[in-house]
């Protein structure tokens, strides 16, 4: 059973729809340790000892956060400064994530055609997530394909809420129980309700 720690990270949280909804789906999963990072540090008062005692408790990192100007709120940003130390995270001695995997649980506003070369957003939205992409790398952690909502403004009107929160608690169980298809993810730029790289229960 690989141990999944999410952590969920939205500043405006009485405003969200799909990721109070996604929150509420993952909070009470068994073997999921969920974590609210605005709730724990409202002042950005990270408590560096705490989240490095956090990691190396789990094997599975879940940063779950809606797209604010094509990166995760400041308060992820914040909390990657301080806690993926030198001689914790990389560097001489830093081996405390080798092996572990990051999975990034991403809303964005725009629909998926957006994101491309055709598109009004120009590029593909992996290529917005390429620093955290980079720091798994560093970290040599496995970084392995988003789960995206796109649309997630119009998505309450549009009923893929449901489906997407439906996909998560799924997609969160396999992962605990070791049947998320990790592989078969990795051909994919990102992870869909409607996609699941799922194994079949035992
Ligand atoms: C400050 C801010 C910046 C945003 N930047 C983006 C963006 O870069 N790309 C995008 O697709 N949506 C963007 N959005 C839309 C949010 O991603 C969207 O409101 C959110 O995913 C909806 O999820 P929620 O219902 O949980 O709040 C932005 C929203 C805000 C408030």
């Amino acid at each position: 059973m690989a141990r999944t720690l999410l952590y969920f990270a939205h500043p405006g949280q009485r405003q969200s729809h799909a990721n109070w909804a996604m929150a509420q789906a993952a909070r009470p999963i068994d073997g999921v340790t969920f974590v609210d990072l605005y709730a724990d540090y409202p002042r950005y008062n990270i408590d560096i000892d705490r989240e490095q005692a956090r990691l190396r408790a789990h094997s599975v990192i879940v940063f779950q956060f809606p797209l604010f100007w094509y990166s995760p709120p400041a308060l992820v940003k914040e909390w990657l400064d301080l806690v993926l130390e030198p001689g914790f995270a990389y560097g001489e001695g830093g081996t405390a994530l080798v092996g572990k995997t990051l999975m990034l649980a991403i809303t964005a506003a725009s629909p998926a055609e957006a994101y491309g070369p055709d598109g009004f957003q120009k590029f593909p939205i992996r290529d917005f997530l390429r620093p955290l992409e980079q720091t798994a790398a560093l970290c040599q952690m496995r970084f392995t394909p988003p789960y995206l909502l796109f649309g997630a403004l119009d998505a309450q009107t549009h009923g893929s809420i449901p489906p997407h929160v439906a996909g998560y608690r799924a997609l969160l169980t396999a992962l605990r129980d070791d049947r998320y298809d990790f592989d078969a993810a990795a051909g994919h730029d990102v992870i869909t309700c409607d996609a699941l790289p799922l194994r079949a229960e035992g």
